[in-house]
């Protein structure tokens, strides 16, 4: 086989290593990165923790679906909705489902953000999970042609890359139960601004998580109870 230079590799073999599964990827998702495992190892061991009998989880902005594949692979007994704006990812995200047994215990959603949750699971999740697009109008034109090659939509947030991140702190609130959490990922300089945008939608015990180069990427926060 010949490879491109300017396709990822990913791409051109059609799958992607995550959490030691190979997903099938294309370009209508983003490939899924190592920071990610990070998220979801936190997510589960945070939901582990409280010993919740089925826990119900929102995964905002699916792609792939691979925080559901690894929620589910990591807690037992756990239930995952992957919600996405985009229907073409949930194609993608659907077909992994099917790969890897998983559609009994993943549901997928076409929603902008939380429109599709609206009224009926308020005060309903016991954890909402995000990797959003988090990429600023100013770092995305700087990025290389291999990147570029992925979904804009997958990668881009507005002027400052907190558009969704912003979103996520100001209303995951409303869909959590009492007692639940929300755990996100972040570019590598958006910590603190999650963390303050946390703390103002009143969560509480916020913490950070560090990844393999030292930077915060992995913000949690709690509902009260
Ligand atoms: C950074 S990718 C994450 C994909 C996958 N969860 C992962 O971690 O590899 C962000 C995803 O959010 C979706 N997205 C973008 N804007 C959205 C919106 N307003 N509402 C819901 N999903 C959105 C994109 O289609 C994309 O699949």
């Amino acid at each position: 086989m010949e490879y491109s230079e300017t396709v990822p590799v990913q791409y051109q073999e059609g799958t992607a290593a995550f959490m030691d599964m190979n997903v099938l990827v294309d370009p209508r998702v983003l490939i899924p990165r190592p920071e990610t495992e990070l998220l979801v190892s936190v997510a589960a061991g945070l939901c582990r923790g409280k010993s919740w009998k089925s826990p119900v989880i929102l995964d905002v902005g699916t792609g792939t679906g691979v925080i559901p594949l690894g929620l589910t692979k990591l807690i037992e007994d756990c239930r995952v909705i992957g919600a996405d704006i985009c229907e073409e990812a949930l194609n993608v995200a659907r077909e992994n489902l099917r790969r890897f047994n998983r559609e009994d215990r993943v549901e997928l959603v076409v929603s902008d953000m939380f429109a599709a949750f609206v009224p009926e699971y308020e005060n309903f999740f016991d954890c909402v999970v995000s990797n959003p697009p988090y990429v600023s109008e100013k770092d995305y034109e700087g990025l290389d042609a291999w990147v570029k090659a992925e979904p804009r939509i997958a990668l881009c947030a507005g002027r400052e890359g907190m558009d969704h991140l912003n979103v996520l702190a100001g209303q995951s609130g409303r869909f959590l139960a009492p007692g639940g959490f929300i755990a996100v990922e972040a570019g590598y300089d958006q910590a603190q601004k999650v963390k303050d945008a946390f703390r103002v939608s009143g969560f509480t015990d916020i913490t950070a998580f560090r990844d393999f180069n030292g930077y915060e990427r992995v913000i949690t926060g709690w509902k009260r109870g």
